[in-house]
C-alpha cells in the first residue's frame, strides 16, 4: 500500500462497501459493519467484515484483511499499481501511466515480465501459422481443434532450433536476463543459453486476470520426452496456485458458481470448444490447497472429472480429500470407457458428456460405485472388510459431522453391515488432516479488556494519541497491547490520521491483530478526551500496582534506590488518583 495524492483521491472517492459488494453481493449490514461469507476461504457463517468507518475489511476466519486496494489486489490477483488503475477508473480519477505511480522495483519487473511473456505468446502463435508451424497445425486439426479454439487459447508453435524465440526477443529489445527470469530461455552447460521450449505446441498459461504468466509445451514427436513441459517457477508463476483455463472459464464460473476440474490442457480446450466453458485443470501437479482456495473464491459447486484410468481415479479421490480438508463440498465424475474427457467429447458430444456430469457423486458414493461396478457376485465378508477399511479413509476426512454420519449410514446399508461396527472401525481411521488449511485465529481477546478498549479507542479516534502518549508501552500488561501501542506511538502525525490503515502498512505482520481490533470495535462515539482521561488514569494505576507488587515480592533484594522508589510508589497508591 502506498500513498500519493492520486491514491488519496481514489480512497476519498470510493466507498469500500460499494467496491466489495460488487464481488461479494451477499454483503449485509450488521451493526456498524457489513458482513458476508468470506470470499477468501470457504465458510457457512459470515466472518468476513467490512468497516465503512475505517474503510477496511477483515475476515475473522482466515485473517485476510486490508483496505480497498488490498481487497482488489487479493481478489483479482493484481499488483498494487494494477489494482490502483482499476479503482482509479471506477472513481473517475485520472491515473496516468502506471509506470509513474507507486511502483516498486519488483512491481516494475513483474510488469515487464508479463509484457515479455505476452510477446512470446504472440510469437509462438504467429509461428504456428507460418510454414514452420505446418506440421503442428495439421496435428491440432487431427485433434479436432477449430481455428477459433486455437485462437481463443492462443496456441502456438515453438520451433525446434533452440534460438527462434531468443532471436525474436533480442530483436524487440528484451534483455537476456529478463528472458531467463521469465523462464523463456534456459541456461545450459558452459554458460550457453537456448530457448526453453523447442519443437513443442505451445499453450500460454494465463492467470485469472488474463496475464500470460507461463507456458506449457507438448511434444509433437510421440517419442519425445517429457510429453508436456511447463515453464519453471518464476515470480509470476507457481504451479501450485495456477489453474489452466481460469481466465477463459471465469465468466461462466462466476455466473453459475460452478466449476469443472479436468486433468489436462487438451481436456480443458476440448471442453470449451464443446461449450463446456467452466472447465479448468491443474498443471500436471496434484491438486493443492492453494488451488482449492482459489476455486473456493469463485465456485460453490465443483465437479472433479479426471481421466478414466488408474492414475486419474486415484488423483480424483485424492483431490476430493483436499477439498474436504478445506471444508468444501465436491463431487466426482468420470466419463468411463477408459477415456479422458477430451476423447469422450469428440466421440459422443456435449449432450452425453453432460449426462456424465449429472452423474457426479459425492466422494464416498463415487468410491463405492467403483467398488461395486462390474461385480457379478456379492463381495465376501473379507472383501467387504477390506473395502470398508479403505472407504473409511474418505469418511474420516469429512469434517462435516452431519455428512460424516450420513456416510456411515450409506456405507453400512450398501455393504449390508451393522452401522455400529462401521462406527467403531471409523474411530480407528486417521482423522481429517487440517494442516495449513486455516491460520490460527488471532487472539486479541487475551488482552485485558481495559487494554483492549484502550487500543480500540486510539484506533477509533486518533486525535487521542497525543493525550495517550502520557503513558508508555511499559504501562500495559499484555505483550500484544504493548506492541500495538508502541507501533501507534511511532506513527508520523500524518499517518495518525488513518491509523488502522497506516499501522497495517507499516507492520504488515500485525495486520490481522490490528484489523481484528478495528472491526470488532463496537464502542461508542463521543467518548472524547474526558473518557480517555479516565481510561488513562486506570491504566496508570494498574501499572503502578503491578510494579508495586513486583517490587514487594523481592523486597529483600532491592537496592537503596529501588527501596526509595518502592516507598514513593506505596505513598502514591494510597493517595487519591492524580490527574495525568
Ligand atoms: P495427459 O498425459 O493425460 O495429457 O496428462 P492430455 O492432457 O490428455 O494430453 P493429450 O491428450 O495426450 O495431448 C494430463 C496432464 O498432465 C500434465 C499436463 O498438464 C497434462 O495436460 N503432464 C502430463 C505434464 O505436466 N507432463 C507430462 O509429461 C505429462
Ligand atoms: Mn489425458
Amino acid at each position: 500500500m502506498s500513498s500519493s495524492p492520486v491514491i488519496e483521491l481514489i480512497r476519498e472517492k470510493l466507498d469500500i462497501v460499494d467496491v466489495i459488494r460488487e464481488y461479494v453481493p451477499a454483503l449485509r449490514k450488521a451493526g456498524r459493519n457489513h458482513k458476508a461469507p468470506c470470499p477468501f476461504h470457504n465458510e457457512k457463517t459470515p466472518s468476513f467484515t467490512v468497516s465503512p468507518d475505517k474503510q477496511i475489511f477483515y475476515c475473522f476466519g482466515c485473517n485476510e484483511g486490508g483496505d480497498v486496494f488490498t481487497f482488489v489486489m487479493k481478489i483479482e490477483g493484481l499488483t498494487f499499481p494494477e489494482a490502483a488503475r482499476k479503482l482509479a477508473m471506477k472513481a473517475g480519477v485520472e491515473y496516468g501511466d502506471e509506470r509513474t505511480h507507486a511502483m516498486t522495483e519488483a512491481d516494475k519487473e513483474r510488469l515487464e515480465l508479463k509484457k515479455m511473456l505476452t510477446a512470446a505468446a504472440a510469437f509462438y502463435h504467429k509461428t504456428l501459422f507460418s510454414p514452420a508451424g505446418e506440421k503442428a497445425k495439421l496435428y491440432l486439426g487431427e485433434r479436432r481443434l477449430s481455428k477459433a479454439t486455437v485462437e481463443r487459447f492462443e496456441l502456438g508453435w515453438a520451433p525446434a532450433g533452440g534460438k527462434a524465440l531468443m532471436d525474436e526477443l533480442k530483436k524487440a529489445g528484451w534483455s537476456r536476463d529478463l528472458a531467463i527470469k521469465a523462464g523463456l530461455i534456459t541456461e545450459r552447460e558452459g554458460g550457453l543459453v537456448a530457448d526453453t521450449f523447442r519443437g513443442r505446441i505451445m499453450f500460454p498459461i494465463r492467470n485469472q486476470s488474463g496475464d500470460t504468466v507461463a507456458f506449457g509445451g507438448r511434444v509433437l514427436d510421440p517419442e519425445g520426452q517429457p510429453k508436456y513441459l511447463n515453464s519453471p517457477e518464476t515470480v509470476l508463476f507457481s504451479k501450485r496456485r495456477t489453474l489452466y483455463g481460469i481466465q477463459e472459464a471465469l465468466p461462466q464460473i462466476r455466473k453459475k458458481g460452478r466449476l469443472l476440474l479436468l486433468e489436462g490442457y487438451m481436456d480443458v480446450i476440448g471442453a470449451h470448444q464443446h461449450g463446456v466453458d467452466w472447465a479448468v485443470a491443474p498443471l500436471g501437479t496434484a491438486l493443492t490447497g492453494e488451488h482449492v482456495g482459489l476455486i473456493g473464491r469463485y465456485a460453490k459447486d465443483t465437479v472433479v472429472m479426471f481421466d478414466d484410468d488408474r492414475a486419474g481415479i486415484q488423483a480424483s479421490v485424492r483431490a476430493a480429500e483436499i477439498f474436504m480438508e478445506a471444508g468444501m463440498y465436491v463431487r466426482l465424475a468420470n466419463v468411463g470407457n477408459g477415456q479422458d474427457p477430451d476423447e469422450f467429447l469428440n466421440e459422443y458430444g456435449r449432450e452425453e458428456f453432460e449426462k456424465k456430469l449429472a452423474e457426479a457423486a459425492d466422494p464416498l458414493d463415487f468410491r463405492m460405485n467403483l467398488f461395486f461396478k462390474g461385480r457379478k457376485t456379492p463381495p465376501t465378508s473379507q472383501e467387504k472388510a477390506q473395502a470398508i477399511a479403505l472407504l473409511l479413509e474418505t469418511v474420516a476426512k469429512q469434517p462435516d459431522e452431519i455428512l460424516k454420519s450420513e456416510w456411515v449410514k450409506s456405507l453400512s446399508s450398501r455393504f449390508g453391515v451393522e452401522e455400529a461396527s462401521v462406527l467403531k472401525q471409523l474411530r480407528k481411521a486417521p482423522g481429517p488432516d487440517m494442516r495449513g488449511t486455516k491460520r490460527a485465529a488471532v487472539k486479541t481477546s487475551d488482552m485485558p479488556s481495559i487494554e483492549r478498549g484502550f487500543v480500540q479507542m486510539l484506533l477509533r479516534d486518533p486525535s487521542l494519541i497525543e493525550q495517550a502518549s502520557a503513558l508508555g508501552p511499559e504501562d500495559l500488561s499484555s505483550e500484544l497491547a504493548r506492541k500495538i501501542f508502541t507501533a501507534i506511538l511511532e506513527l508520523s502525525p500524518q499517518a495518525r490520521g488513518r491509523v488502522s490503515a497506516a499501522l497495517i502498512e507499516k507492520f504488515p505482520e500485525d495486520a490481522p491483530l490490528i484489523l481484528e481490533l478495528t472491526v470488532s470495535d463496537i464502542g461508542g462515539e463521543g467518548q472524547g478526551p474526558q473518557n480517555a482521561a479516565g481510561t488513562l488514569r486506570m491504566l496508570k494505576k494498574f501499572s503502578l500496582e503491578r510494579r508495586w507488587k513486583e517490587m514487594k515480592a523481592r523486597i529483600g533484594s532491592l537496592t537503596p534506590a529501588q527501596m526509595e522508589e518502592f516507598r514513593k510508589l506505596s505513598a502514591e497508591l494510597k493517595s487519591p488518583a492524580k490527574e495525568l
